[in-house]
């Protein structure tokens, strides 16, 4: 059997003739339809209520607009067939796909991604700017996660997988793209790829806004194994800022000398890295108290500091290189002893027991 999970927002205009289609093209295999409604204003529930007739349809309505990941998940939490397939309501993934991936399931894939990145693939009427926002954030997702990398388009909407393939697996419901944490936590040996055209949305408007494309990058992150070192490069960038406007406010605006500005600068910047790092970059980690990490961390960063000079000036006037070039290598350089300390020294991972 064949659950087919459809979150729907505002889709009234268009899921009738999903619903008619999905039926002709399954013709002859056992399905149902979840059709995941966050309480739409225009009636899509009632709609796809009244077709629950003549289709095998569940209605799933929730309380209000949830989104479109837990949408998902819910969806998947109250199918009940081995197989599954997640599609948007508004007929740019075309039903027409889905019994070629099934096909591929039966011949032994465990995840099945209607792609628009493979040959045969396409899609139409995306202007410069959707097509390299797209671009960009199949990009990201491929550096960011070793695992999308075995996918042309790991970002789809559209993809069925073995239910096995989850089993026990927790899925995290704020994350936006459900196909990212199936190829990431999911247990599947084969995935495969099955062209299809990603159409114009003929009626009803796309949810897609700023918000989500927020969402999609805190969610790369978490799901990243770079994680955490991703975390100690944004606190790093952070903390250099709060170094130098606390500088500008020290010297130029309050007119204290150089020598105490800078120094001062530089206490806050290594304060500000520490409370985000114990909050944030290695939360709930570190032995001793809050006041030994603190110290420790001073440490770490002299170390760096110190790391990062002296690498400079060895460079500068030991091989002859350009001032700048010596300088980054050495910033290089002492971020990475920074990052290797606080990892291991400074907040270490407990063991377990
Ligand atoms: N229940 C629920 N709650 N459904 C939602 C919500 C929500 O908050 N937001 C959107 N949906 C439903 C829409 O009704 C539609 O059926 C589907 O989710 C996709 O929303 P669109 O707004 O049409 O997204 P899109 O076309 O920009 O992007 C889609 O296609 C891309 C390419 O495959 C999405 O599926 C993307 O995830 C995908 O990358
Ligand atoms: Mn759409």
């Amino acid at each position: 059997m064949l659950s087919i999970i459809v979150p729907t927002y505002n889709e009234g205009e268009n899921i009738e003739e999903l619903i008619r289609r999905i039926g002709k093209s399954l013709n002859g295999v056992e399905y149902e339809v979840l059709v995941v409604d966050d309480n739409s204003p225009d009636g899509t529930a009632d709609i796809a209520e009244k077709l629950s007739k003549e289709f095998p349809i569940k209605v799933i309505r929730r309380a209000g607009k949830l989104g479109l990941a837990s949408a998902v998940l819910e969806g998947f939490n109250k199918s009940v067939g081995d197989y599954v397939v997640v599609m948007d309501a508004d007929l740019q993934h075309p039903p027409e796909v889905i019994p070629q991936m099934y096909e591929a399931v039966l011949e032994g894939c465990d995840v099945v991604v209607a792609s628009r990145y493979v040959s045969g693939g396409s899609i139409v009427g995306w202007g410069l700017t959707r097509r390299i926002v797209s671009k960009t954030a199949t990009m990201l997702a491929k550096l960011l996660i070793p695992k999308a990398r075995n996918v042309k388009d790991p970002l789809s909407g559209f993809f069925m997988f073995k239910r096995d393939s989850l089993l026990g697996v927790s899925l995290n419901p704020k994350g936006f793209k459900i196909l990212l944490e199936l190829l990431v936590k999911g247990r599947y040996v084969n995935v495969c790829e099955v062209p299809y055209c990603f159409g114009l949305r003929v009626r009803g408007k796309s949810k897609l806004g700023f918000k989500e494309i927020l969402n999609y990058l805190l969610h790369l992150i978490t799901l990243s194994p770079y994680m955490t070192l991703i975390k100690f490069l944004l606190v790093g960038s952070l903390g250099t800022l709060v170094n130098l406007s606390a500088l500008y406010l020290l010297r130029y605006i309050i007119g204290l000398e150089h020598l105490i500005s800078s120094a001062v600068a530089i206490e806050a910047s290594v304060i500000n890295n520490y409370l985000l790092h114990e909050l944030w970059t290695f939360r709930g980690r570190g032995g001793g108290t809050r006041l030994h990490r603190l110290l420790k961390f001073h440490v770490t960063t002299s170390l760096a500091i110190t790391t990062q000079y002296v690498t400079s000036q060895l460079l500068h006037y030991g091989l002859g290189l350009e001032s700048i070039i010596s300088q980054f290598t050495g910033i290089l350089l002492g971020f990475l002893i920074n990052y290797v300390l606080s990892n291991s020294y400074v907040w270490p991972k407990m063991r377990e027991i």
